[in-house]
């Protein structure tokens, strides 16, 4: 096979190098393609554009196969650690023993975040939704600690930013929490692992105790696992792209979040649930809504169906619906919204118009009903996305660093007005 292909254009040939990853995926180098032919590509939402290469995550979208430095999700979901698999992801290796034990020590022993940041928080109203409060925050690291402004400072000083970043997230969004419902800050406690420590924050109180049941601490590490990472995705280009700039660590991630929180996106979550509530408020006619999101003159869609990448199945969807039916089955929780999603996903699966397009249930079809069967909030879903996709912004950032990759800035088209002459006001 030839390793580049020819373009024809206005009586020449141009040849452009074909690409290929390690998994056979090819691509068209169309890097000289503007100063070769005076073209530029267009491809708007990029949707066939690759923007780098990456060694992170293997996703084929066909097959419906999804592996993290060449895992296989199902495995790292069934045998592995949220905090493995972050190492795993932002260093490229399974940790051994020591590595594991040092990279959890370090994480344990950053989660305190500094007093001051309580004078911020009050600062927001209570009814501040806590995706817009995290993301501020985060931003706000940079501010205690300045030596993070420096993305090109040493390997060391890098992983120290990591480390804060990966240990403060859990406590910031439960502090986030507690500050919209008035209750007092929690304090992190070092004796519990990473997930039971920010359910502890989210849900003790100086009152009462909480202890988390471990089919929770389980099901949750499960959930952080499967959002961990997802190649460049919204939110992960995001990062990347205010990453190129030089931007901190801190300033990329909480850009990211932000695009994260978009129903489109990371905001899926709320939204399934929301429009779960919504059908049952309205007699539970699950039909109904099918035949609304069919309709074009219906801006309705079915939140949590389809995705930009998965035409089969999204993996991460098929692991945690029976994560959803091991979870309400043990803490026995009978959910009817469980039932509508259910029934949705039965009758979406089995029409013309869902089948022809290839739209399948995606892995926020099911998050929310377990994060609600863990008493986590509909308003805080999505930060408990960006808590899972942490590792994966972080490692892609540090990627892009150390491949030393140039400034993000793509062309546009220019569909505007020719050169005309300024209209005094009164002849407008
Ligand atoms: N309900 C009804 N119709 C849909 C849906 C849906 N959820 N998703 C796509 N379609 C239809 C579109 O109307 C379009 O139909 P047409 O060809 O007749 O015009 C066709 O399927 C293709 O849809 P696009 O919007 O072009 O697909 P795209 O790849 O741009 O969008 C997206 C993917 C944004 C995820 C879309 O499927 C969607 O809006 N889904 C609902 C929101 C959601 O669940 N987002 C979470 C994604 S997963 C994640 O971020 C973790």
């Amino acid at each position: 096979m030839s390793d580049f292909a020819e373009l024809h254009y206005n009586g020449e040939i141009i040849k452009l190098p074909v690409v290929e990853g390690t998994e056979n995926e090819k691509a068209l180098d169309i890097s000289k393609l503007r100063g070769q032919s005076g073209l530029i590509t267009i491809d708007p939402g990029y949707k066939n554009t690759g923007s780098t290469r990456s060694a992170i995550t293997f996703l084929d979208g066909e097959k419906g196969i999804l592996r993290y430095r060449g895992y296989p999700i199902e495995q790292l979901a069934e045998k592995s650690t949220f905090l493995e698999v972050a190492y795993l992801i932002i260093f490229g290796k399974l940790p051994n023993k020591a590595e594991l034990e040092e990279w959890t020590d370090d994480i344990t022993h950053h989660t305190l975040i500094h007093e001051d940041f309580k004078v911020l928080l009050e600062g927001f109203p209570s009814n501040a939704h806590p995706m817009g409060v995290i993301s501020s925050l985060v931003t706000s690291l940079t501010a205690f600690y300045p030596e993070s402004l420096d993305p090109s400072s040493s390997p060391d000083e890098v992983r120290t930013s990591i480390v804060r970043l990966m240990a403060k997230l859990p406590t910031i969004a439960a502090w986030a929490y507690k500050n919209e419902i008035g209750q007092p800050l929690m304090y992190p406690k070092n004796n519990l692992d990473y997930c039971g420590n920010f359910l502890n924050m989210m849900f003790s109180t100086p009152a009462e105790p909480y202890s988390a049941d471990p089919v929770v601490t389980n099901a949750l590490t499960k959930l952080l696992i499967l959002h961990a990472e997802h190649e460049q995705n919204c939110s992960t280009s995001t990062v990347r792209i205010v990453g190129s700039s030089h931007a901190s660590l801190y300033a990329s991630v909480s850009a990211g979040m932000n695009a994260l929180w978009g129903p489109l996106h990371g905001g899926a979550n709320q939204a399934v649930i929301e429009m779960l509530e919504a059908i049952k408020a309205d007699g539970g006619d699950a039909d109904k809504y099918l035949a609304k999101a069919k309709d074009k003159n219906d801006p309705f869609r079915l939140m949590g169906f389809g995705h930009r990448v998965y035409k089969n199945f999204d993996p991460r969807a098929r692991i945690i619906k029976k994560a959803a039916d091991d979870v309400l089955g043990k803490l026995g929780v009978s959910d009817p919204i469980l039932d509508i999603a259910k029934k949705l996903e039965e009758s979406a699966l089995a029409d013309p118009y869902f089948v022809e397009r290839k739209l399948y249930p995606n892995v926020d079809f099911y998050s929310g009903i377990i994060y609600r069967a863990l008493g986590i909030p509909t308003n805080m879903f999505t930060v408990m996305f960006a808590m899972g996709r942490l590792p994966g912004w972080v490692g892609q950032w540090k990627e892009m660093r150390e491949n030393g990759e140039p400034i993000g800035r793509p062309r546009q088209v220019y569909t505007g007005e020719n050169e005309r002459n300024y209209v005094d006001m009164s002849n407008r």
